[in-house]
């Protein structure tokens, strides 16, 4: 079956199995920053946004995105480098596993509430998960960012 959506700016069409979800779509497609870990809506490595939320691609079916906005870290290249200087020097960036969802979540964030309190931005990046560092210098990391703070 068919799928149309537009994927970061562009419309898509892709070609897919019933059943199949977004996030396996995206990687078969070649979009390798949307990583797979958990594959079980626990661990956040797959968020992509859709409609500007953030979701976890790899429990949305892909037949349901039909005509919505899809975007994934190569839509915020800038934003995303500029924000790893931050995670960098907080000590929140190792394997980078998580990092390109982290930045999409972070720009959800930055839209919806752009001057967040430190339990605001503790409390929206919960579901992303981050084996290497924890979560507590990733907040610190967003805290300075958000705040312009180097
Ligand atoms: S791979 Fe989707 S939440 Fe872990
Ligand atoms: S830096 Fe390794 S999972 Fe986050």
């Amino acid at each position: 079956m068919e799928v149309k959506f537009n994927l970061n700016g562009l419309d898509v069409i892709y070609h897919i199995q019933p059943g199949e979800y977004l996030l396996d779509s995206l990687r078969n497609n070649g979009v390798k920053s949307v990583k797979k870990g958990c594959n079980a809506s626990a661990c956040g490595a797959c968020t992509v946004l859709v409609n500007g939320k953030p979701t976890l691609s790899c429990s949305v079916l892909t037949a349901s995105i039909e005509g919505k906005k899809v975007m994934t870290v190569e839509s915020i290249q800038e934003e995303a480098g500029e924000l790893s200087e931050y995670f960098a020097k907080e000590g929140a960036d190792q394997c980078g596993y998580c990092s390109a969802a982290l930045a999409l979540v972070v720009h959800a964030l930055k839209e919806e509430n752009p001057h967040p309190t430190r339990e605001e931005i503790d409390d929206y990046l919960v579901g992303n998960l981050c084996r290497c560092t924890g979560l507590q210098s990733q907040g610190n990391a967003v805290e300075k960012y958000l705040g312009g703070k180097k």
